[in-house]
């Protein structure tokens, strides 16, 4: 780097350029999510992610997740004060099972363990479904679960990349890489709805209004609901699931701290899937 000799004006200037560019870039924008969770709680959410033992040590930093936020305005501004805390506190509760590290006897118990993983370990597949030509698989390329969501299959990373500017079918590996686009990849999967599905953001916010598919297959508003639209094909309707009570454990440990109740209907136990 060349040498600049700076007079000592000039040089204070050039600090406080940077101090006023640093605070006023992002940290003090009066958004809406910063506002409800600042670094500090969100710390305190995932006491572990940055611990070595978890292979997303220093991955999914506060500032990325508020930055992806901004792409969606209307993530965690929709209604009430509590519906906004609850919306939130559900949606970093799903990404937490999605990529917990903990255990039930973890030091400060299950719950503190989320945003631990980046991508998924031992990947059963490629989650390539090849019957879909409209996302047509790249060859040699793993859809396998990476980032926040966990977002998997060649449809959601095509879909996902189209609508957040990046190409999710030759280049999926940079959900696990860039984690700016991991926290956007899972706040568009909770944003977007993707028929017979409601989005996760319309259940939480008390939006969506149930179908009469819905009715015939015991379906309620409410947490529960929105584990069926993530993974109700694997987890709901089949009795109590450990996978589903993790995910609960997670939202009421996040509910509690954020000060909101967590609603009705945790579970899918009794719904059959979408
Ligand atoms: C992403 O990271 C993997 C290893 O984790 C690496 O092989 C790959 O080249 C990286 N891709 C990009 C686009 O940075
Ligand atoms: C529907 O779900 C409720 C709990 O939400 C349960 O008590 C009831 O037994 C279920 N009914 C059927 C037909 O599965």
């Amino acid at each position: 780097m060349a040498a600049v000799l700076l007079s000592s004006s000039a040089f204070f200037f050039f600090l406080t350029t940077i101090f006023l560019f640093s605070i006023s870039s992002w940290e003090v924008e009066a958004h809406p999510v910063s506002t409800l969770i600042n670094k500090k709680l969100y710390n305190n959410l995932f006491l572990h992610k940055d611990d070595t033992a978890c292979p997303a040590n220093d991955f999914y930093t506060y500032r990325s997740f508020i930055e992806a936020t901004k792409y969606f305005p209307r993530f965690g501004s929709t209604g009430s004060l509590a519906t906004r805390k609850r919306e939130i506190a559900a949606f970093l509760a799903q990404i937490s099972h999605e990529t917990t590290g903990g255990w039930a006897t973890a030091p400060d118990g299950p719950y503190s363990w989320g945003l631990c993983f980046k991508e998924e370990v031992n990947p059963g597949s490629n989650y390539c479904d090849s019957t879909n030509k409209e996302w047509p698989c790249y060859p040699g390329k793993s859809y396998k679960g990476r980032g926040p969501i966990q977002l998997s299959w060649n449809y959601n990373y095509g879909q996902a990349g189209k609508a957040l500017g990046f190409d999710g079918l030759k280049n999926p590996e940079v959900v696990a890489n860039n984690s700016l686009i991991a926290f956007k990849t899972a706040i568009w999967f909770w944003m977007t709805e993707q028929k017979p599905k409601p989005s996760c953001h319309n259940v939480m916010v008390g939006r969506y209004v149930l179908t009469q598919a819905d009715m015939a297959a015991n379906r309620t508003v409410g947490f529960g609901m929105v584990t069926n639209i993530i993974n109700g094909g694997l987890e709901c309707g089949i009795g109590s699931d450990a996978r589903v009570n993790d995910r609960i454990g997670y939202f009421k440990r996040y509910a509690s701290l954020f000060g909101v109740q967590t609603g009705p209907n945790l579970d899918c136990e009794n719904q059959k899937s979408f």
